[in-house]
């Protein structure tokens, strides 16, 4: 018998069901609140709500603790490559060796774009930034294939589904190549999903381009790492856009917009620019401490605090220890590093981090591996979006798959005016 809560309101007691997850979280559920008691619940930011039941990633953030599919973020990051974490997030299990080869054999074959897409990239003003090209480059997909876009039917799913993973490098290699007035380079399918990508983003028609193993390691690390993240704000985004039944490209370019904001993937766009303003203004690492701790929103250290981690975001371990091994392997020594470590040191030992449990994130040293190696800070989110994939798209196949499904539709507390009769134009002052 499942354990109960019981509700008090006004003198009527309502009892409500405890469910609990397999990590042993625990949830009241409300489902029959207000047609029994009229009323709601109201929980600004979702702080305190779950939104569904999901068997993809589990987050401990009190502990530090990040799994897809149950394994440790860790064991993936030293094992795993990101076309197979991919596979793990979205059929549920690691692939066998022929279902692997198959699964990145298909998106290989999909990574070609439409030829007119190099008129919609050019239609774009040239410094638009790329999140606002590929959100609107993964709209236009369900423009260009209008024969799978139903979100219940198998066949169309799959197929969906490898050309979104397919056609995001190419897009967002696109997105890049347009904002620097550079051709655009075709796919290479005899190389990995990574070196595809890099080598669209990095190399020109004229020169000879090598891609150094170090680099392709490191992004395919950083893939890793941004797969998914349960229900943060653009994966919220997928999936409340999703439950309306539209397609899945639709879906997943408002997830791409939602990414975009400063407070969610777009900080690491914000983190490189704050090292750099630091670096450039010649102001000390201990007077923007102090200057974040009196800032707005807008205005924060950027890279730290998470909603979910309260000790310690394991991403941002695994990245860190990276950022040394890349830059060392790179030969590169950079300023902006030694700012970003000055910057953890002073904040983690500031009482106002410390009281607010604000610890740096996966975004903190992840815009300084990708300065290192060359990608420009206005492509970082791009990248981030293009971890991000697999882990939306399961959590959309999952909402469909939910026999819970339902279209979301929050309630809201009603603060305005109570009836107020119009008034015509000429009577108005
Ligand atoms: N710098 C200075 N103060 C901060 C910061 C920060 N980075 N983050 C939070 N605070 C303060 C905030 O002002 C508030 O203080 P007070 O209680 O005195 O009003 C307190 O800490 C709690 O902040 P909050 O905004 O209520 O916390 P939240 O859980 O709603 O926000 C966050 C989480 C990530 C939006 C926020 O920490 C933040 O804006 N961080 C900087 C942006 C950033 O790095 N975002 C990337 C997140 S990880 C990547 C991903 O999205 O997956």
């Amino acid at each position: 018998m499942a354990d109960m809560a019981t509700l008090v309101v006004d003198g009527q007691s309502i009892e409500l069901p405890v469910v609990e997850g397999s990590e042993g979280e625990r949830a009241i559920d409300i489902r029959k609140l207000r047609s029994e008691t009229g009323i709601i619940t109201l929980d600004p930011g979702f702080a305190n709500s779950g939104a569904c039941r999901s068997a993809i990633t589990f987050i401990d953030g009190e502990k530090g603790i990040l799994r897809y599919r149950g394994i440790p973020i860790e064991e993936l990051a030293e094992h795993s490559s990101f076309l197979e974490v991919a596979y793990l997030l979205i059929y549920g299990q690691l692939p066998s060796g022929s279902e692997f080869d198959s699964f990145a054999g298909s998106i290989t074959s999909h990574t070609m774009l439409h030829e007119d897409f190099k008129r919609f990239f050019g239609a774009l003003p040239k410094d638009a930034h790329p999140m606002a090209a590929c959100s609107a480059a993964v709209g236009a997909l369900s423009a260009f294939y209008p024969d799978s876009l139903d979100p219940r039917d198998p066949r169309q799913i799959e197929i969906s589904v490898h050309r979104l993973i397919a056609k995001m490098i190419t897009m967002a290699a696109y997105a890049y190549k347009h904002s620097i007035g550079q051709p655009f380079m075709y796919p290479q399918n005899d190389q990995s999903y990574v070196a595809n990508f890099l080598q669209m983003m990095f190399s020109n028609p004229c020169e000879k381009f090598e891609l150094d193993p170090v680099v392709e390691k490191a992004v395919d690390l950083l893939l890793i790492l941004h797969a998914d993240h349960e229900q943060n704000c653009s994966t919220s985004t997928v999936r409340l856009v999703g439950s309306s039944m539209v397609n899945l490209f639709s879906a997943v370019s408002s997830g791409i917009s939602a990414l975009w904001g400063p407070s969610h993937g777009g900080a690491n766009q914000k983190v490189i620019e704050m090292l750099e303003e630091i670096r450039d203004e010649g102001i000390t690492a201990r007077e923007f401490v102090e200057r974040a701790k009196k800032a707005d929103t807008t205005d924060r250290l950027m890279g730290f605090g998470h909603r979910v981690y309260k000790n310690f975001d394991p991403r941002m371990k695994i990245i860190k220890k990276a950022c040394f091994d890349v830059l060392e392997n790179l030969g590169v020594r950079t300023k902006l590093l030694e700012i970003a470590v000055e910057l953890e040191e002073i904040a983690l030992k500031d009482d106002y981090f410390v009281e607010r449990k604000l610890y740096p994130n996966v975004d903190f040293y992840s815009g300084v591996i990708y300065n290192a190696i060359g990608t420009p800070a206005n492509m970082f989110t791009a990248m981030f979006a293009t971890g991000r994939l697999p882990g939306w798209i399961a959590q959309w196949m999952e909402l469909h798959e939910d026999p819970d499904f339902k279209i979301g539709r929050p309630r809201q507390i009603y603060t305005g005016k109570q009836v107020n009769h119009y008034v015509p134009l000429d009577q108005r002052r």
